[in-house]
């Protein structure tokens, strides 16, 4: 099995009654269990994980040093901030897909720049949880 680490920032634990008509209403359970499905004939062995905290994530991305073939990310928020999560995806030698549920780049202009794209294989957005799938989908393709 080809260890994935799937990474969610801040507020991404609220979906499903965080601004449904922007982000649906599948909840975060929801899509874990869809990346679940999606991963097992892909021979993916999957860690979903959500923080709200910056660091948290820092240090995950870290630890995936070794360990993981392959990172999806959703930076939630902290895709437009931080400088810190795009240095610790610097240290890695794997493909790193970012997604996002809307598209950020028809949002708020604060929401254009992207810290993650720079350091990502691929970027999908604005699919909704659709994308989760489609990334881990990306990923089987640049690993084969
Ligand atoms: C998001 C888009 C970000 O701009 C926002 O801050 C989020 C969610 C998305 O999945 O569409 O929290 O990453």
């Amino acid at each position: 099995m080809t260890k994935i680490l799937i990474l969610n920032g801040p507020n991404l634990n609220m979906l499903g009654t965080r601004e449904p008509e922007i982000y649906g209403h599948q909840t975060l359970g929801d899509i874990e269990a869809l990346c679940a499905k999606k991963a097992k004939p892909l021979g993916f062995d999957i860690d979903f994980r959500q923080s709200n905290h910056e660091g948290e994530l820092v240090t995950w991305i870290q630890d995936a040093r070794e360990s993981v073939r392959g990172v999806i990310i959703n930076a939630a928020a902290y895709t437009h901030t931080s400088v810190a999560i795009h240095d610790a995806l610097k240290l890695l030698d794997c493909p790193i897909i970012e997604v996002h549920l809307s598209n950020p780049k028809k949002r708020e202009e604060f929401r254009h720049f992207s810290y993650i794209e720079s350091v990502a294989t691929a970027v999908i957005a604005g699919h909704g949880a659709v994308g989760y799938e489609m990334a881990l989908e990306e990923l089987e393709k640049v690993l084969r």
